[in-house]
């Protein structure tokens, strides 16, 4: 959860919890739909995402072909099979295209190519090919906010104050006698200032993240011209859709003005904690977000977006006033309920869930700390993994997951400064050791490195490998990978839980977050003891209207009876019941 707090840190999440939760709120679920992008699957109007299980791959860590040591495309081709067995959907690869990765990947040279490491653009129009045989769309990462300053645009723009793509970056002369100071204070996410002097023009020029990464003027609309045109080129190679790359950080307040600094505080890097009112969330990025999503409807595509926000009106602002902008704006409020907390839970969905969009739940990702770990209290990290997982895979929305969830990855963070690959880690050290942790190889077998590749990885498997590993889980029923499987198809095929509405039960428990999922008169209860004491749970359906006094178990992760009452439902610690009322 690092990211999180560096990025949130300043802002205290003053949020107003919606009024009763219900029946009541809960009575229209967006069933809006789109012409062009979102042609209708079901009776509700919901579109193929809506039901689609989104599966996130870190391309150097998931699938290595020719055994460098380093994940490539076509190693994701071959395991499409695997994929499709699972229960996924769509896939989104982090950044393949070529770029000198000073911060893997997301730091773009060239948008029209793949990185060489990875493949070729044949590669990746095989990937797309394949995945459409087995109904898996592929989604790429749109890092739109910055390039590299390898990519040839910045080179231009570096090469002369006046040259014409000068303009395509944020530029400033300093401060001082000399104009020798930064022309503002505010500070890079991965430390130091967010203004680089560039010695040849004597300009400096912005980057919210590392100095090779230089934002891109959104104000020119040259920029914006050539962006979109990056994003029609790939839709027309059959990519499906884009994660948009760090939209809250695309504009900065055009007068330039400092940032109120927060107390006393230092945050990792030793920098002074900033409240980010001038480098963020302007609000001019709400006009390029409706007219990319125009693009993209064009298109047929999807947009997720990277929508970190403080609090839920923020977050309503992503999906558009019209629904017409970013079509699944991830909630990240939800991953920063950091501990297995049911009435924290239970807030957050409520938020969410009446927000009018439709939702969409992450956990984790390839810069946030993986489940096992994060929740786990270091004896029940199986059960626990079952848990979470059957938290956000049965809500109502769109879940994404993250690749290694579904077998038990933990974060295998570096123990010395010297292993550290992430640039944040190393500046950060050691109170910020970086994101290599939840970035390791994917585990496919007990053999050497993890069946990953023969010679050794970029960077070290995780120890647990030979019991933590898909060969492995795939023989072993109690696996949390037969786990994640049973609960993909369970969402797949039932339809109170593809369609039904989210009814929060028992609010008033703090160990066992309850809750139906509610479509004409079907009901699938979900109970998730979030404690380490087994609990007995009597569901009080009656005042939610819903006449019913047993269920059959549709699944377990502790080997629950056929048939239970909903007077008393015995729910082992840490365990997850899902049942449909009778
Ligand atoms: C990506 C990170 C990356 C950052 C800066 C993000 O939001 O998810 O992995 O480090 O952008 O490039």
């Amino acid at each position: 959860m690092r990211k999180c707090w560096l990025r949130l840190a300043p802002v205290v999440l003053a949020l107003v919890l919606p009024a009763a939760s219900g029946w009541a709120q809960n009575q229209s679920p967006d069933h809006r739909v789109d012409p062009a992008v979102n042609k209708p699957v079901d009776d509700e109007g919901h579109a193929w995402w809506q039901h689609a299980v989104f599966y996130e791959i870190y391309p150097r860590s998931f699938a290595d072909s020719n055994n460098d040591g380093v994940g490539d495309i076509p190693g994701i081709t071959s395991k499409l099979d695997y994929l499709r067995w699972l229960g996924v959907d769509a896939i989104w690869i982090a950044p393949m295209f070529p770029s000198p990765e000073v911060d893997w990947g997301y730091d773009v040279s060239d948008y029209y190519n793949v990185n060489p490491d990875y493949g070729t653009l044949k590669d990746m129009d095989a990937l797309v090919a394949q995945g459409k045989q087995r109904d898996i769309r592929v989604l790429l990462d749109f890092v739109l906010t910055y390039t590299s300053d390898q990519n040839k645009w910045f080179q231009e723009a570096m090469s002369s104050r006046t040259n014409p793509k000068r303009d395509w970056y944020i530029w400033r002369e300093g401060k001082g006698a000399g104009a020798e100071q930064p022309p503002n204070n505010w500070t890079s996410n991965f430390g130091g200032s967010a203004w680089k002097h560039d010695a040849a023009s004597g300009e400096w020029y912005y980057h919210y993240f590392y100095p090779p990464q230089p934002n891109l003027n959104w104000r020119n609309p040259e920029v914006e011209k050539n962006m979109f045109d990056v994003t029609r080129w790939w839709y027309e190679r059959g990519i499906a859709g884009f994660r948009l790359d760090a939209v809250d950080v695309m504009f900065v307040d055009s007068r330039f003005q400092d940032n109120p600094v927060v107390g006393n505080e230092k945050n990792a890097f030793g920098d002074p904690v900033e409240h980010e009112i001038n480098d963020k969330n302007q609000p001019e990025l709400h006009g390029v977000l409706q007219r990319l999503r125009k693009v993209a409807d064009e298109h047929n595509a999807v947009l997720i977006g990277e929508t970190w926000t403080n609090d839920i009106d923020q977050l309503k602002r992503y999906y558009g006033k019209h629904s017409d902008e970013v079509t699944m704006p991830m909630d990240f409020m939800f991953t920063m309920v950091n501990k297995l907390s049911p009435p924290d839970f239970r807030k957050q969905i409520d938020w969410v869930d009446g927000s009018g969009g439709w939702p969409v739940y992450v956990l984790s990702n390839h810069d946030i700390q993986r489940v096992y770990d994060r929740y786990g209290d270091g004896v029940h990290n199986d059960q626990i993994a079952k848990l979470m997982a059957s938290l956000y895979l049965t809500l109502r929305g769109t879940a994404v997951m993250y690749y290694g969830e579904e077998i038990g990855m933990e974060n295998n963070d570096p123990k010395r400064p010297e292993d550290v690959k992430d640039s944040r880690g190393r500046v950060g050290w050691p109170k910020d050791k970086g994101r290599d942790g939840e970035r390791t190889p994917m585990q496919w077998s007990a053999e050497a490195n993890a069946g990953f590749a023969v010679t050794a990885p970029w960077l070290p498997v995780d120890e647990r490998y030979k019991t933590y590993n898909v060969s492995s889980e795939k023989s072993d029923s109690k696996s949390i990978l037969n786990y994640y499987r049973q609960l993909l198809t369970l969402r797949h095929t039932n339809k109170a839980l593809l369609d039904g509405k989210y009814v929060a039960l028992n609010e008033n428990d703090s160990n066992v977050l309850a809750y139906a999922r509610s479509y004409k008169g079907q009901n699938v209860v979900v109970v998730l003891n979030m404690s380490g004491v087994a609990q007995k749970v009597k569901l009080n359906l009656a005042a939610k209207g819903v006449e019913a006094r047993s269920a059959k178990t549709l699944l377990s992760s502790f080997g629950a009876p056929e048939r239970v009452s909903l007077n008393e439902i015995s729910v082992e610690a840490f365990g997850a019941w899902i049942g449909e009322t009778e």
